[in-house]
């Protein structure tokens, strides 16, 4: 980044003697936190008000109108004065400055404006020399900020968990996406990031599907497509299973019947069902399973490393790839063991006809009651969501720990976090938090319901593809157009997932995510691709003038980019490391999209006002009159924080298409 010195150089040369700094603000890191502090030093002199109170109340604005910082006066707390008034004062005897404009009072607001003199200065070398680490880093994530040395709080994010054997359905593709990006929020905060997946891989349906592999399985199958193969043995065993229970209800029901009569025939067919039928037999396996035959886990085991395997290619296309593949299978009896003595010792769970629970009406009613341990002693989602969360504190020793799942199971989360509270672990669940979400309508492929990851990005890049097909001209042009369809297709799905608030539903809606127009996953990837190719086309052009690009566009001299188009760009690049921060709070992906879509809108309307080749046609030649240096650095600016934006959400940023 930009050093404290080269800050201070530029900022001398327009008057100001010191980089204003307050307490815990990083000006190398973030331009706007110079603004903030001057403005705090400038309005303190003025006021006597206590910077510390100045400072937090400096906020940026949604409409640029209003100012670049706006203070609201109200929240100085000067009860002495209507703070209308004293707005208005403020205003009127705001001192001379060499970086901001004189304040603009509207009501109880004074809005400053950027002086863009220095602004370009400190703005465009900082971004181009941070490079992809612009907006990051923002030691949120260290134990103690002052002190860098003692390291970095750790976080565990768990994310997409779904359960082997079974669809990977619209909730699991949104934890995936939502999680994905969480984990890449809090890594670029500073933040020491466990990414972990939960799998569903544990409970008598697992005896199910191996009976029905027994039945059903084919290796070879199983090798090729091991989670498309195991949902369908699956699909087909249960179906066996229903019918047999169907077939024992009928039997029954004809007995009732004929009472009185000899029904032995009958019996003995229940019994023959009961006894040797699906359900017995997975019950039988799940049990060797439990007890620890190696045999019977050897099975089970490789159904859930090739389902691993591949789920790990699909992750891929998303680029996420996990520390930790957990799942329910992984917890040990003893947690959940030593979990169920501490419950009963603290009186916090209960006896009720053979089973154990715990009453949590007297914490809320709607927690209502929780089973922790069945009659027959079997263990339950909850429980082993238990005994995981103090297997992880132990090993993991986090500071934090988020639970990306869908809004379906808030009341699963809310009472796991409320046991672990009353057995006396506050030091876990005060860590913890769900982060939930809505539900997506409507997820289908062409060919049906969805079930698979894998279907909905092969559906989504063939339609993304006839999209691009549309425009002849251009899909001529792409060098590999299967691939780029692929990657569009992806950022297609995950900006429409991204682009409302988390806890909306949205409908799945291939049409308008593949779109080129509006706020969408290809918008932002040709955004992109466009601002590379003004990069490249710029390099050509120099080169036949020729003229030279200096390879660090952070040594230019700025002081000619004064257009408007040019300073109101800049003042949204400047906004980026804000944005970031306040996105850490909101932790919702909306939050830079939508400043990623309006930076894009900044971008692409400075295209026609900022022109850095100027193609004067000749015949059929084309000469670049001039290669115009500080707008090439803009541009290139403009293409980092994009880029940097989009990885954070996940997203491949394209050079071409
Ligand atoms: N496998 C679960 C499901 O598909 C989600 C797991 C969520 N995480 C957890 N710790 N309970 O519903």
């Amino acid at each position: 980044a930009l050093s404290i010195d080269e800050i201070a150089n530029v900022l001398s040369k327009v008057g100001l003697n010191d980089v204003p700094k307050q307490p815990n603000t990083y000006p190398e890191l973030n331009p706007f936190d110079i603004y903030r502090s001057h403005i705090t030093d400038l309005l303190a002199q003025q006021t006597g008000i206590d910077k510390a109170i100045i400072y937090p109340t400096l906020a940026w604005t949604a409409k640029p109108e209003n100012g670049d910082l706006q203070l609201a006066v109200p929240a100085l707390r000067q009860k002495s004065k209507k703070p209308q008034d004293f707005a208005k004062e403020i205003g009127d005897n705001f001192p001379e400055s060499p970086l901001v404009e004189k304040p603009v009072v509207n009501g109880t607001f004074v809005g400053f404006f950027f002086k863009p003199e220095a602004l370009t200065k400190l703005v465009l070398p900082q971004i181009l020399r941070a490079g992809e680490s612009y907006g990051f880093n923002n030691y949120f994530g260290l134990k103690d900020p002052a002190k860098p040395e003692d390291g970095q709080k750790r976080m565990i994010v768990e994310f997409s968990s779904p359960n082997i054997a079974k669809p990977f359905h619209a909730g699991h593709l949104r934890s995936t996406i939502i999680g994905g990006f969480l984990a890449n929020l809090y890594e670029g905060a500073g933040w020491d990031v466990i990414r972990m997946n939960y799998l569903g891989d544990w409970g008598k349906q697992y005896g199910v599907l191996a009976v029905g592999f027994d039945k059903f399985g084919s290796e070879k199958e199983l090798e090729n497509n091991p989670i498309g193969h195991l949902y369908d043995v699956y699909v087909k065993i249960s179906q066996i299973s229903r019918d047999e229970e169907d077939e024992v209800k009928a039997l029954t029901e004809k007995i009732k019947q004929q009472e009185g009569q000899d029904n032995s025939e009958l019996e003995a067919k229940i019994k023959q069902i009961q006894e040797h039928g699906v359900d017995q037999q997975a019950r039988d396996y799940f049990k060797r399973m439990v007890d620890g035959e190696q045999k019977a886990l050897d099975i089970w085991k490789r159904f859930r490393d090739l389902s691993i395997e591949k789920y790990k290619q699909v992750y891929a296309r998303l680029n996420i790839r996990y520390d930790v593949y957990s799942g329910e299978s992984q917890v040990k009896d003893e947690s959940m063991e030593e979990a169920g003595r501490i419950m009963q010792e603290k009186g916090v769970s209960e006896d009720s006809e053979g089973a154990v629970i715990v009453d949590l009406t007297k914490y809320s009613k709607k927690l209502g009651k929780a089973i922790v341990k069945k009659k027959d002693g079997t263990s339950l989602y909850l429980t082993r969501d238990i005994g995981a969360a103090f297997e992880r504190m132990d090993q993991y020793h986090f500071d934090k720990m988020i639970y990306v799942v869908a809004s379906q199971q808030d009341l699963h989360l809310a009472q796991l976090f409320k046991i672990e509270e009353a057995m006396g672990r506050k030091d876990v669940s005060d860590k913890c938090q769900h982060i939930n979400f809505g539900m997506v309508k409507g997820m289908s492929t062409r060919k049906g319901t969805a079930k698979f990851l894998d279907d909905i990005l092969r559906d989504v890049q063939e339609v993304m593809h006839d999209v691009m097909k549309a425009n002849e001209k251009k899909y001529a042009q792409v060098e590999d157009p299967e691939k780029t369809a692929d990657t569009l297709g992806i950022s297609a799905v995950m900006v429409q997932d991204m682009k409302g608030k988390r806890i909306n539903n949205y409908d799945f809606d291939m049409k308008r995510m593949t779109s080129f127009e509006g706020d969408t996953g290809p918008y932002l990837q040709y955004a992109h691709a466009r601002l590379c190719s003004i990069i490249r086309n710029a390099e050509l052009a120099a080169a036949k003038i020729p003229t030279e690009i200096p390879a660090d566009l952070s040594t230019v001299d700025f002081s000619a980019l004064t257009e408007p188009h040019a300073v109101a760009l800049i003042k949204q690049l400047a906004s980026w490391p804000d944005v970031f921060i306040n996105t850490v709070k909101t932790q919702e992906p909306a939050t830079i999209l939508t400043y990623l879509f309006k930076m894009s809108h900044a971008v692409s309307s400075s295209y026609d006002h900022l022109v850095v080749i100027n193609n004067a046609r000749e015949g059929e030649t084309l000469i670049p009159k001039e290669v115009n240096i500080t707008r090439l650095a803009l541009y290139s600016a403009a293409r980092q924080v994009l880029n940097n934006g989009m990885r954070l959400l996940g997203l491949n940023p394209v050079e071409r298409m």
